[in-house]
């Protein structure tokens, strides 16, 4: 097993089995899991980056397959306590992407191919055992949406989904919302229209991360739920004209909603958002509330709007598109995020009754971490 300091000793080098790393001197000490460096109850650090010498260096160095590195610093301090597994696990010595709008190994892009077998579970089974509750919630951060069917009988039954995994964000919707046909409705949400694909309330920031509806009634004609992979559509974007995806996410679009006494909410965000490391991180595409766009500058306006109309019109092609009719006792959950949901019109006959609400998307990771750490102990 090799290891080599590095001349100046600012850094070395080690043949972790899956190829060379290096880690440089100040970023060890700064991760030393050391009790002086790292709580033992929380982990959290109880150094800051001042309290070591800007200049530190490695002076010694010993790896064992059994105490794995043990390290001596330049201010004295001794560190022995990476073991080859946090090495490997933590190695930062690699090709990073370079390309623009990649998605993470957690993501699984799709589209209408979906339609056969969109992610599903029943209520009882998620709520009753651990792995099932598991595995809901791998697909929704794979898939960034699933279905939950066979809800108890009772309208605020989703709202116990949301116990399982996290918590609810409240708004001037209230803790959950009514979506059903209205006579003068302040959303067109509460219409019988069709409405476009859209993420929910772009013009709010921070956005809802997670949406639920939920099913009470459907009895009407029509009013399919449609679900369409955001990242998806904005990597065909890309593929199909680079420009078009550089425009979208290199200028800011706008967003308005003031349909209410006392609500003004407005945002600034790109339609496409990246990460500063190129990683696609959001949509927002909503043509009910996109406020008028002034970010951009006069002679690349005709190309954005191009470039938005492209985007729409890929939203709209059918190998994009899962649908599904949603049935009272059933909902579903997306990453609204990245997660598109449209509906189709629907007949004044019958009555669709469907009830929303945003949950927050960082306990549903969390809940899903925690459960995943379970398992490999
Ligand atoms: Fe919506």
């Amino acid at each position: 097993m090799s290891l080599v300091i590095a001349d100046d000793k600012k850094s070395l080098s080690l043949d972790l089995g899956t190829g060379i790393a290096r880690f440089h001197a100040f970023w060890l000490r700064d991760n030393s899991l050391h009790p002086d460096t790292k709580s033992t109850s929380n982990g959290q650090r109880l150094i800051t980056l001042l309290d070591q010498p800007a200049d530190i260096t490695i002076e010694s160095a010993e790896l064992s397959d059994r105490n794995g590195l043990k390290l001596v610093f330049s201010d004295g301090s001794i560190v022995h306590d990476f073991s080859l597994s946090w090495l490997v696990e933590h190695s930062y010595d690699q090709a990073k992407p370079e390309t623009k709008g990649w998605v993470n190994e957690q993501t699984r892009l799709w589209g209408a191919e979906l339609n056969h077998s969109p992610p599903s579970a029943a209520y009882n089974a998620v709520r009753d055992d651990k792995q099932s509750l598991k595995q809901w919630l791998q697909d929704i951060r794979y898939y960034g949406f699933a279905l939950l069917t066979e809800l108890p009988d009772h309208p605020e039954a989703f709202l116990e989904v949301v116990d399982w995994f996290g918590y609810l964000r409240e708004t001037n919707y209230g803790r959950y919302f009514e979506v059903r046909s209205e006579v003068n409705p302040v959303n067109l949400a509460y219409t019988s229209q069709g409405l476009q694909a859209h993420t929910d309330n772009p013009y709010r920031d921070p956005v809802p991360t997670l949406q639920i509806l939920a099913c009470l009634e459907n009895s009407t004609d029509g009013g399919e739920s449609i679900v369409i992979d955001g990242f998806n559509a904005a990597t065909q974007l890309q593929q199909e004209n680079p420009e078009h995806f550089e425009l979208l996410s290199r200028y800011c679009a706008r967003f308005k909603y003031a349909g209410e006494s006392g609500v003004v909410l407005s945002s600034k965000r790109p339609m496409i958002e990246l990460n500063a490391d190129g990683e696609l991180l959001a949509v927002r595409f909503n043509n009910r509330s996109a406020a008028p766009f002034v970010d951009i500058p006069f002679d690349k306006m005709t190309a954005y709007y191009e470039a938005y109309r492209h985007f729409s019109e890929i939203l709209e092609r059918e190998e994009s598109c899962v649908s599904f009719k949603l049935e009272a006792g059933q909902l579903f959950i997306v990453n609204n995020l990245r997660v598109m949901h449209s509906r189709t019109a629907f007949s004044g006959a019958g009555k669709r009754w469907l009830r929303g609400c945003y949950p927050d998307i960082d306990g549903l990771l969390s809940t899903l971490a925690s459960l995943e750490a379970e398992e490999t102990l």
